[in-house]
């Protein structure tokens, strides 16, 4: 079988992307090198400190009971919360002895095969700069707080680290089949946008959009408006997303077994090739084959979301 990794493809140096695979061509800063790495990560001031602070009292206030059990704990792990932007070195030698992961700055944004190729090497790329007192609710890209506290506590769940990995070389597949927006599908409703039930009974989000903002940590497990249903990644890879409101529905697993079953275990090349170019469902959809978990009034979408300024119910 032919799963979502080519597991002969070699990742011990950034592998050469074939001629004919498109990425996004992003301009690269002079001072870094074709890792993307920043030589090191910033120094904040002591405002900077202040503001990564109430990020964290702010998302501390919502989480207990809405986020997953897993990410509680890697917070605690990780000792994020001690105070101030966490040192990525400290944080990386605590990481690697619990799963092998370090964290590496990164200028922002990075070309996909360099991101993938650093997933597959268990390095999570994450951005240096920290947001300002101006965006504090809202920015659209992902700033430190985003990236360290959204993301790293999940990379101590040793299950989902595996997962990342092989999302990672992953990536590396997808180019080649040119279906990274299939895989992007994935992503967004597992890594950013996923909720898990544990025990069967207790709704909790993992996704690091989700858990690294207060409106959204609320929304997605107790509002009204969102579908929720349960993961199918056939199903997931084919459907749409937005960016830059909350969501409409949301994927839910059983467990992070589960996930890692689901898409590490299914033959990729065959759903690849079963793959269009374009996105087959909307993301308000909920289809015949779905196992819905709870069905949406979507009021939120139809009084306008973000830009009407609805009330997210
Ligand atoms: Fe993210």
């Amino acid at each position: 079988m032919a799963t979502i990794a080519e597991t002969e493809q070699d990742f011990s140096v950034l592998p050469e992307l074939p001629a004919d695979v498109f990425t996004a061509p992003l301009q690269k800063p002079a001072h870094v090198g074709d890792d993307w790495l920043e030589p090191r990560q910033t120094e904040y001031s002591s405002g900077d400190d202040a503001i990564w602070d109430d990020l964290f009292a702010r998302q501390m206030e919502v989480l207990p009971g809405r986020a997953a059990t897993a990410f509680l704990h890697g917070l605690e792990k990780l000792d994020l919360g001690k105070g101030g932007v966490p040192e990525f070195g400290q944080m990386s030698e605590e990481l690697d002895k619990l799963t092998g992961w370090s964290v590496v700055p990164v200028p922002m944004l990075i070309p996909d095969h360099v991101f993938f190729w650093h997933l597959a090497n268990r390095r999570f790329p994450a951005g240096n700069f920290i947001r300002t007192r101006e965006t504090f609710d809202y920015i659209q890209e992902p700033d430190v707080f985003h990236d360290v506290f959204g993301h790293v506590p999940m990379l101590t769940d040793p299950v989902f680290a595996d997962y990342m990995q092989e999302y990672g070389k992953a990536g590396w597949k997808a180019m080649r089949y040119n279906h990274l927006k299939a895989l992007g599908s994935l992503y967004w409703y597992t890594v950013e946008f996923g909720l898990i039930l544990e025990q069967g009974k207790d709704l909790r989000a993992y996704g690091a959009g989700i858990l690294s903002g207060p409106t959204e940590a609320i929304f997605s497990v107790e509002a009204e408006s969102p579908n929720r249903i349960m993961l199918n990644v056939d199903r997931v890879m084919r459907t749409d997303y937005v960016i830059s409101d909350l969501q409409p529905t949301y994927f839910v697993i059983e467990s992070f077994e589960d996930l890692f079953r689901q898409t590490v275990e299914r033959d990729f090349d065959r759903l690849y090739r079963s793959l269009g170019q374009s996105f087959t469902y909307a993301n308000t959809a909920v289809i015949d084959v779905d196992n819905v978990y709870t069905r949406g009034t979507q009021e939120y979408l139809l009084r306008g979301g973000r830009c009407s300024g609805a009330k997210p119910v």
